[in-house]
């Protein structure tokens, strides 16, 4: 984990993207809550790691019969448990956790999922059903490349082993089987520019270190950025072009 990590997520407090405008050509098949609704029914205990505000559990995560959710951040859970109240219907519980100090029982859970947040692989395995099923979605070593080479800087960016080929050795190593590892290619188009501003305000995308290696909230240099947005305006919208990751893999 980076230096304040948690402090930066406890600044942000949720991870709510619904007053951003873009739209996106999704450009492979491989959908993250499809793959968990295809592994789970209404009778699975389910775990999502490193879940934000909830809001993307809550709005999208397939009917099972109980989700357990956590993040390590008090406000994210704060948010999360604030968010629930719209979804009464919704068979959730949000927890603060750490995914790199987990302390379930062994084997309680027939399904861990973890969307763009860090695992441990051993720790999941520990706390999976035999049979269970790990679904990963993440940001991968290439992900909006094209800004991040204008910045000279950004989350991944530099990376000596790419993220997912980590989690994909990790998991096998850990002792998991049928590792599968998908690529997952997304344009998205910024309605304006203002709105992909408010994407980088809010994400680490560009986030840089200062002297003592703590992460800061991303500085957004205004000519970089108008470099950017002249090279990638498009009719529409403004191009990012995305690249993430999917596993799925059976203990
Ligand atoms: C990019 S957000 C993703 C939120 C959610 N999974 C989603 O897809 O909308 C990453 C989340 O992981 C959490 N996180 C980062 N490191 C963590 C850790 N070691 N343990 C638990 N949560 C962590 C952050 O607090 C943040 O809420």
């Amino acid at each position: 984990m980076k230096k304040d990590e948690l402090e930066f997520y406890e600044n942000v407090g949720d991870w709510d993207f619904s007053m951003i405008k873009y739209d996106e050509e999704i450009l492979t098949d491989w959908n993250f809550y499809e793959k968990i609704a295809e592994n789970a029914d209404e009778k699975s205990l389910c775990l999502d790691l490193g879940c934000g505000g909830g809001e993307n559990v809550l709005k999208r995560y397939p009917e099972v019969g109980m989700v357990i959710a956590t993040d390590f951040s008090p406000e994210m859970v704060k948010t999360a448990n604030e968010n629930l109240k719209d979804y009464p219907e919704r068979r959730a519980k949000f927890l603060v956790m750490d995914n790199l100090k987990m302390t379930f029982p062994s084997e309680m859970f027939d399904l861990v999922s973890a969307r763009h947040t860090i695992i441990d692989s051993y720790q999941i395995r520990e706390c999976l059903k035999e049979g269970g099923t790990v679904v990963i979605r993440g940001v991968d070593k290439g992900d909006c490349s094209e800004l991040k080479q204008i910045f000279g800087r950004g989350q991944g960016q530099y990376d000596e082993i790419a993220i997912s080929d980590l989690d994909y050795a990790n998991l096998k190593e850990a002792g998991f089987k049928n590792v599968e590892k998908v690529e997952i290619l997304i344009n998205e188009y910024y309605k304006t520019e203002q709105d992909l501003m408010a994407l980088l305000l809010k994400t680490p995308i560009l986030e840089r270190e200062n002297e003592s290696g703590k992460m800061e909230m991303p500085l957004i240099e205004k000519d970089l950025f108008d470099e950017y947005v002249r090279k990638f305006r498009s009719e529409r919208g403004i191009l990012l072009k995305r690249k993430y990751y999917g596993i799925i893999a059976k203990k």
